[in-house]
């Protein structure tokens, strides 16, 4: 194994850091031989409670159960709103650009006060109590964040759902939790095109018979159709309703938000956090791995839809009193400039982005970069996917001028914040690792057998005991929360990730090692393409596998096995990428779909995807032991069909 090249701390760095390596040395020693302790001093800095917790931390992991700060009681929103007002009411809670580069607007912590509230009423007063169910579709516009802080000030627990899933990811979704309730827009607009949300949300709420309120924010004015009754215009609603709204005090394990996540097997899981926690590790790991100093104008380029949207544009910058910059386009739109032209517009100090954008970006060239200023940035971020060192070094290199460190962020929607990360004024840096653990984050590899593997080598990716904010359940589902998480490895949390640790004991993650696909850092199950592939009448049987995608990191493979007496057809192929779409979203699209007359089966009739993964990447050399399949020759049959693609 070549030695990777190593990236000190730049030069002045640690001295104006929050966190410098003695720091971090110390602290984590502390977060690990005194966790309660440690943690009582984090909850106590970080937050505002209306009353102390009783005990810091309880945790099984056989049973998956986890509490923190149980007892104690506070309000989110007033932890990341009203407790600023007295010194930051003028100062910009949000900033918001919009699709196109002439469109943003500011908003102060005043200003969003005076938002959440009215919205907050407008829900009371539909009827919404604490612990019901809100469900939000929207694109990335500044009520999207009223939205999830209305709720959690009258103690609703809100379910985002992406804005480009489709009406039937939708229903899926308000069903499973039962919403009442939901916010979205009259239109998004992303990269110069709209997405119909209200129609989509339409088709939907036609299968939803229980909820009884849809709040419509009009973005585009675009014509929508109105059900009277349940159809309520969010600015004639907010106009009306009193500018304040006294918050709910929640206890700490309260429901905060559900967040649909994909796993191998079966439908989206509703990921649930809870308030104490979760607002804890968020605040503090953007404080400290941002280096986020008073006044810094911080920029994730996530989607609210996605937990980085929840954890790193919302909750964990406004419980900071900081400036949260939320871009309603797309990296490349109108031009591939378009990220630092903001940057240089706005005077960005912190960039957030994912791998994905980052190779795209890398694909237009240096010059769209190197024409802009960047000045303003002295910190660059990552999270997602593993990124390439290649990508790595050009986003150091060209973005940064070589000046500016990377954290690679490793975490989950299940960890709700950073798990292992760098901390820039701390942590030397390796292209491609996500370094070293957070604050209380106990790593381990596993091999097989669930042995723990001792310095350097590679297993599977499982943590040792419970940080503040973990999943606490799978909404209606503890056991399959068990099951997903806590089963394969007895005593773990088991990330589904494979990963490396080196001689300095730093991580490198290999990627999943189940069947959960990332496609430009959009998570989805293998299961779920599947399921909507087999729909299509004519379809007999399909497995879906990722393969190594330039810019994606992971393309969409299929193979399809078509019923007998149906003829394969490029307008087949489009019914079933149509399929796909309409089922799950358009990030859910295959890249290839390749007519199988046969899948690779065991005897007992289970799928070898190995195989199929091996085909997929051509990886034709060494495709294993294959004298377990039922029928060794369908391999042959597969690599030569692959020409059916
Ligand atoms: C999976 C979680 C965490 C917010 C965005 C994705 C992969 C995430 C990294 C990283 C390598 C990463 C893992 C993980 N992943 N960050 N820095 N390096 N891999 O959240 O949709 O819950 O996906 O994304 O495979 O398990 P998610």
């Amino acid at each position: 194994m070549s030695a990777s090249p190593t990236y000190p701390v730049p030069e002045g760095f640690a001295e104006q850091a929050h966190i410098d390596a003695a720091a971090y040395e110390a602290l984590y020693q502390r977060s690990i031989a005194e966790p309660e302790a440690f943690w009582a001093e984090q909850a106590d800095a970080f937050l505002t409670w209306d009353t102390r917790w009783d005990k810091v931390r309880e945790f099984d992991f056989h049973k998956g159960s986890a509490r923190w700060f149980a007892g104690g009681k506070l309000n989110v929103a007033y932890n990341c709103i009203d407790r600023h007002l007295a010194r930051r009411g003028d100062q910009v809670a949000i900033i918001w650009e919009g699709d196109e580069p002439t469109d943003d607007r500011s908003i102060t912590y005043r200003e969003l006060h005076d938002a959440v509230c009215r919205l907050a009423n407008v829900l009371r007063e539909r009827g919404v109590k604490k612990g019901d169910r809100v469900c939000i579709y929207m694109p990335m516009i500044p009520e999207a964040a009223y939205a999830m802080l209305a709720c959690a000030r009258i103690g609703a627990v809100h379910s985002v759902v992406f804005g480009g899933f489709s009406p039937e990811a939708l229903k899926d979704r308000i069903l499973d939790c039962d919403c009442q309730v939901l916010i979205t827009a009259d239109e998004g607009v992303r990269g110069g095109k709209t997405i119909p949300l209200k129609h989509n949300a339409d088709r939907a709420l036609a299968a939803c018979p229980d909820l009884h309120t849809c709040v419509v924010v009009k973005r585009t004015g675009g014509a929508v159709e109105w059900q009277e009754g349940r159809d309520v215009w969010y600015g004639e609603a907010v106009a009306a309703a009193a500018a304040d709204c006294a918050p709910e005090s929640m206890d700490a394990e309260d429901p905060l938000f559900i967040l649909y996540t994909s796993g191998s097997t079966g439908k989206p899981k509703g990921v649930l956090h809870t308030t104490g926690g979760y607002l804890l590790q968020t605040a503090m790991t953007h404080k400290y791995v941002f280096d986020y100093h008073d006044g810094d104008i911080y920029w994730c380029t996530a989607d609210v839809g996605w937990v980085t949207g929840h954890s790193y544009i919302v909750y964990g910058p406004l419980a900071n009193g900081a400036i949260t910059l939320m871009f309603e386009g797309v990296p490349t739109y109108p031009t591939a400039s378009r990220c630092w032209d903001v940057v240089d517009k706005h005077g960005v100090q912190i960039f957030y982005t994912a791998p994905t954008a980052i190779r795209a970006l890398m694909g237009a060239g240096d010059e769209p970069v190197t024409g802009t200023s960047r000045q303003s940035l002295k910190l660059l971020g990552t999270v997602g996917e593993p990124i390439n060192p290649e990508a790595w070094e050009w986003y150091y290199r060209v973005v940064g001028d070589s000046r500016c460190p990377i954290v690679d962020t490793w975490w989950q929607t299940e960890t709700g914040g950073h798990m292992l990360t760098p901390l820039p004024g701390a942590t030397a840096l390796k292209p491609g690792s996500a370094t070293l653990p957070f604050f209380g984050v106990e790593p381990v590899l596993l091999d097989a057998d669930g042995a723990e593997i001792e310095g350097p080598g590679s297993g599977n990716l499982a943590i040792k005991a419970s940080w503040p904010s973990q999943i606490r359940t799978v909404y209606g589902d503890h056991q399959r929360l068990v099951d997903t998480y806590f089963s394969a490895f007895p005593g773990y949390y088991f990330t589904g990730d494979g990963a490396r640790r080196d001689e300095d004991g730093y991580y490198w993650i290999t990627g999943r090692v189940d069947d959960v696909l990332n496609v430009s850092g959009h998570r989805m199950g293998t299961a779920e393409v599947e399921s909507a592939l087999v729909l299509h009448e004519k379809v007999a049987e399909a497995a879906v596998v990722g393969y190594p995608h330039d810019i994606k990191g992971q393309g969409i493979y299929c193979y399809v096995t078509l019923m007998s007496g149906e003829t394969p057809s490029d307008e087949l192929k489009q019914e079933l990428v149509g399929m796909c779409v309409r089922e799950i979203g358009p990030i859910a699209k295959p890249d290839i779909i390749q007519w199988a007359p046969g899948l690779p089966k065991t005897r007992s009739g289970k799928i070898m995807r190995r195989i199929l993964r091996k085909v997929a990447a051509n990886e034709l050399e060494n495709l294993g032991d294959t004298s377990t399949l039922a029928d060794p020759s369908v391999v042959d049959q597969l690599i030569d069909s692959r020409a059916n693609r």
